[in-house]
This record gives C-alpha cells, structure tokens and sequence, in this order.
C-alpha cells in the first residue's frame, strides 16, 4: 500500500495541474486588457481567493513540511532546497496583496487596471516557475526517496483541508469559478 509521502505527492501533482488552469485564465485576462478589452475583476478575484485561501494555506505548508521531512532524512539532498519557504512567501506575499487590490470596490482608471493586470501576470509567472522547479526537481527527490524505501513521514505533513474548488464539493463562494472552469474545459 503506498505510504504518505506518496499519497501527498499525487495530491501535491494535482494541485499544481489545478492551479495550472486557474493561472491560464489569470493569464487570459491580461490578454484581454492588452487587446483593448476590460479585464474582468470578479474572474480574477476569485482565482487570486483560492490562491489565498488553498495554495497559500494548505498546498505551500504541505510541501514545506514534506521538503523538511526530506532535509531529515536525506540532508545531502537537500542543495539549492534553502529558497523554496521564500518563493512560498513572496507568492503569498504578493497573491496576497492582488487579493486585497482586486476586493477593493473602487472604481479604478485605465492605469491602475493595466498596473492590477501587470502584477497578475508577473504573479502567474513567478508561480508557474516555482512549479516547473518543484516538479522537475523537487518533487523528483521525494520520489527517489520513496523509490529507495522511504514512504513515511515523521513529522505531522498531513493538513487536513479540503480543496474548496476542486475537492468534489464546491463551496459557495467558489461556483462561479466552478463554472467558469466547466465552461472552458
Ligand atoms: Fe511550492
Ligand atoms: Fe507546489
């Protein structure tokens, strides 16, 4: 039967091809506003919530706590690994405060929109590089440690959290990103 470590990555390898999609559509919105067209707030709103709200608080610490767990058991392994917390918080640091400017009711003028876009699209960059890293390498030590054996974890990795999008039961204030999502597929 496959230990935690392996049960966490298969969470960890969907997670990442669901915030995939949702960056694809942050990324739409820059398009849009480049075209000539208005991006749409809400869309974004909802994506940059579950950024906050699932990634921030659940999929970063879990790898955090799982990249410890490999660090114990395995430190010659663990070069180059040192900037991995970082990148978690300058990406929540950063999704955070998209978060707060997207909430922010105010009508805003052409410049703060492209602005808003600009940072959103340097987000979902730096995001979709850090999980190009954690998948090419990363996540690639954690397997040849489960490889050699090594399927258990001593310290508490497990957050129990459901996904409120994705997890098969979506909460209220993510449907109409659920939808959006089932539309575009
Ligand atoms: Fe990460
Ligand atoms: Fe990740």
């Amino acid at each position: 039967m496959p230990g935690p470590i392996t049960q966490l990555l298969s969470e960890l390898r969907t997670d990442h091809r669901n915030m995939a999609r949702l960056l694809k559509l942050l990324e739409g919105e820059g398009d849009r506003i480049y075209a000539g067209g208005d991006p749409d707030l809400r869309l974004m709103g909802d994506i940059m919530r579950y950024m906050s709200t699932y990634s921030d608080a659940v999929h970063h610490p879990k790898e955090d706590r799982l990249y410890a767990e490999l660090r114990a058991v395995r430190p010659d392994r663990a070069g180059g690994m040192g900037r991995v917390s970082e990148e978690h918080r300058v990406l929540e640091q950063q999704g955070t405060s998209l978060l707060h400017r997207l909430e922010d009711s105010r009508s805003k003028d052409a410049d703060s929109l492209r602005s808003l876009v600009t940072d959103a699209l340097r987000y979902a960059d730096l995001l979709r590089k850090h999980m190009r890293w954690e998948e090419a390498d990363l996540f690639r030590r954690l397997d040849k440690l489960v490889a050699e054996g090594h399927d258990a974890t001593s310290k508490a990795v497990v957050i129990d959290r459901r996904d409120p999008l994705f997890g098969g039961e979506v909460e209220k204030r993510f449907e109409d990103l659920y939808q959006r999502i089932a539309n575009d597929a």
